[in-house]
C-alpha cells in the first residue's frame, strides 16, 4: 500500500456496485461542475468530530448515529428534518444520562442517498428493470425511464444536502436544541407511552437534575452549552465519482478531506482491501466507519485497519458491527479479541438493524425485540471482554411510520401496510427509537452499578 494516493486513484481499482450510466460524457460534466461547488462541511469540523470520537474510543463517550436508510427527494421538507432532529435529540439526552458520558451526535443525513443492492436488477412479474440505487442515482418508480441512472441527480442530492445541513446547523445552534425543550418533549413521550411507568423513573431523575441545575443558577441564558449542541453528518461513501468531486485540500493542514459530510462509512459489500472504496477512503482524513458483517474474518479486519488507520489514531475508525441478534455472540468476540490483542484503537458501534431484516406479509421489516436483543448482546459481550461498547448506529425517522414491528405499541405484521414509507430498509419510528434509548439507558446504569459493586465489594 505504499502507492501514492490521489482523489482519483480509486479509478485504477476493481469496483463493486457501480451504476450503469448510459452517457459517460454527461457524467463527466456533472462531476466537473460538482468539483467547483462549495464544500458542504469543512475540515475543521471533521477534525472536531474525530477528536470527539477519540474520546469514545478511549471509553469516555458514546456515539449515537442514526437516520434514514435512504434519504429521498420526494420527502425533502422542513417538517421531516425537524421531526427527525427532535427524536434524535431526545434519544441523545436519555443516553447522555444513562451513560453519564457525552454523546457524540452523528446523523445519517444530508448525503445518505446511494444504496448498495444485492442484485443489479429487480423483477416484477415478467418485467425486469435495473434496481433502484438511491435517489442520487435513479428513481424508485418501477418504470424503465425512472430506473435509468441519471447524473443530474447528483446535483440535486448535493443541493438537498446543503439545504438539510443548513437547517440542522440552525436547529443545533439557534436555540431549538435547548436542553430544556428537549427535556419537555421527552416528558411528553413518556406521558403518552403505554410503557410510561417503566420510563418515568429515569425521566424523573433527569427532571430533578434539571431543577437542581436551575436552582444553582445554571441556565441556558448563562451557559450556551445548554442551548447548543454539536451535530455531525454522515453517509455511506458509495458513489465515488460524487465523493471525489467533493474531495478538497484543507488549506490549514494540506490534507485531503471528503467535504460531502463529516464522517463517511464503507459498506459491508464494498470493503475488499484491494478495491476502489477502500482505496478512496484510505486517503482522506475524515473519521471513517467500516461496516463489519458475519463474513469479515479477524485477519481481514486487521488488514483493513492497517490500510485505513496505519497511524492507529483514535477517532479515525469506527467499526459498525451488524451481525444479527442470533449471530452477534458468534462473531463479535473474535473481532474484539483480535483488535484488542493488536492494540488497535477503534470505536465499537452496534448496528442492530441490518442483520435483523425479515419478510412479513410481503414487507421487509425488523422486529423491535431482535433489534434490542442485538444491542443487549453487544453490551454484554463488551462487558465480558473488557472493551468499551462505544455506540449504536440505527435507521430511524421522526415520523410515525409502521415499518418495524413490536415496541411499546406492539405494531404487528398487519399494521405494516398503514404507513410503510421507507425508500429502502424499515426504520424505527420516533416512539420506537426513543424507547430503544430508554431501554439502553436503563442497562447502562445497571452496568455502572454492577461495576461499583465490584469496586466496593
Ligand atoms: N451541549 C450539550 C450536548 O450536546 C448539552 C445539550 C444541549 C444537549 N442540548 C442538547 C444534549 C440536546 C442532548 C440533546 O451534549
Ligand atoms: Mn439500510
Amino acid at each position: 500500500m505504499a502507492q501514492t494516493w490521489t482523489p482519483n486513484s480509486w479509478r485504477q481499482k476493481p469496483i463493486q456496485q457501480v451504476p450503469d450510466y448510459p452517457d459517460l460524457a454527461v457524467l463527466d460534466s456533472v462531476e466537473a461542475r460538482l468539483a467547483k461547488y462549495p464544500p458542504l462541511v469543512f475540515a475543521g469540523e471533521a477534525r472536531r468530530l474525530k477528536s470527539a470520537l477519540a474520546n469514545v474510543a478511549e471509553g469516555r463517550g458514546f456515539l449515537l448515529q442514526g437516520g434514514d436508510c435512504a434519504e429521498s427527494f420526494a420527502e425533502h421538507g422542513a417538517d421531516t428534518i425537524r421531526d427527525f432532529f427532535r427524536a434524535f435529540l431526545q434519544m441523545a439526552v436519555v443516553l447522555t444520562f444513562g451513560a453519564q458520558q457525552p454523546v457524540v451526535k452523528v446523523g445519517r443525513i444530508a448525503g445518505q442517498f446511494a444504496k448498495p443492492r444485492s442484485s443489479g436488477v429487480e423483477k416484477q412479474g415478467d418485467v425486469t428493470l435495473p434496481s433502484y440505487r438511491g435517489d442520487i442515482i435513479n428513481g424508485i418508480e418501477f418504470t424503465e425511464e425512472a430506473r435509468v441512472p441519471n447524473p443530474e441527480r447528483q446535483v440535486m442530492a448535493y443541493r438537498q444536502s446543503a439545504a438539510t445541513l443548513n437547517l440542522l446547523r440552525a436547529f443545533a445552534m439557534g436555540g431549538y436544541a435547548n436542553l430544556e425543550n428537549v427535556h419537555q418533549w421527552m416528558l411528553g413521550f413518556v406521558k403518552d407511552s403505554p410503557q410510561a411507568e417503566r420510563y418515568r423513573k429515569l425521566a424523573d431523575r433527569i427532571s430533578e437534575t434539571m431543577d437542581f441545575m436551575k436552582a444553582i443558577g445554571i441556565t441556558a441564558e448563562n451557559h450556551p452549552s445548554l442551548r447548543e449542541t454539536d451535530f455531525f453528518t454522515s453517509h455511506e461513501a458509495l458513489l465515488l465519482g460524487y465523493e471525489q468531486a467533493l474531495t478538497r485540500v484543507d488549506s490549514t493542514s494540506g490534507d485531503w478531506y471528503a467535504t460531502s459530510g463529516h464522517m463517511i462509512w464503507i459498506g459491508d459489500r464494498t470493503r475488499q482491501p484491494d478495491h476502489a472504496h477502500i482505496e478512496y477512503c484510505r486517503g482522506i482524513k475524515n473519521p471513517l466507519g467500516l461496516k463489519c458483517g458475519p463474513s469479515l474474518t479477524a485477519d481481514g479486519l486487521l488488514e483493513l485497519i492497517d490500510i485505513l488507520n496505519p497511524a492507529n489514531e483514535a477517532g479515525r475508525l469506527t467499526l459498525i458491527c451488524r451481525f444479527g441478534h442470533d449471530k452477534v455472540a458468534e462473531h463479535l468476540p473474535r473481532l474484539i479479541r483480535a483488535v484488542e490483542r493488536e492494540g488497535k484503537k477503534v470505536v465499537w458501534s452496534c448496528d442492530p438493524m441490518h442483520g435483523n431484516t425479515i419478510t412479513l406479509n410481503n414487507y421487509k421489516t425488523r422486529p423491535f425485540e431482535r433489534i434490542l436483543s442485538e444491542v443487549e448482546s453487544f453490551f454484554q459481550i463488551h462487558r465480558a471482554e473488557g472493551s468499551h461498547p462505544g455506540g449504536i448506529h440505527i435507521e430511524m425517522t421522526g415520523n410515525d411510520v409502521t415499518e418495524c414491528t413490536g415496541g411499546a405499541r406492539a405494531l404487528s405484521g398487519d399494521d405494516l401496510a398503514d404507513r410503510y414509507h421507507t425508500h429502502c430498509d424499515p426504520r424505527l419510528n420516533a416512539d420506537q427509537a426513543l424507547e430503544l434509548a430508554f431501554l439502553l439507558a436503563e442497562r447502562m446504569k445497571g452496568g455502572r452499578d454492577e461495576k461499583k459493586m465490584v469496586v466496593n465489594g
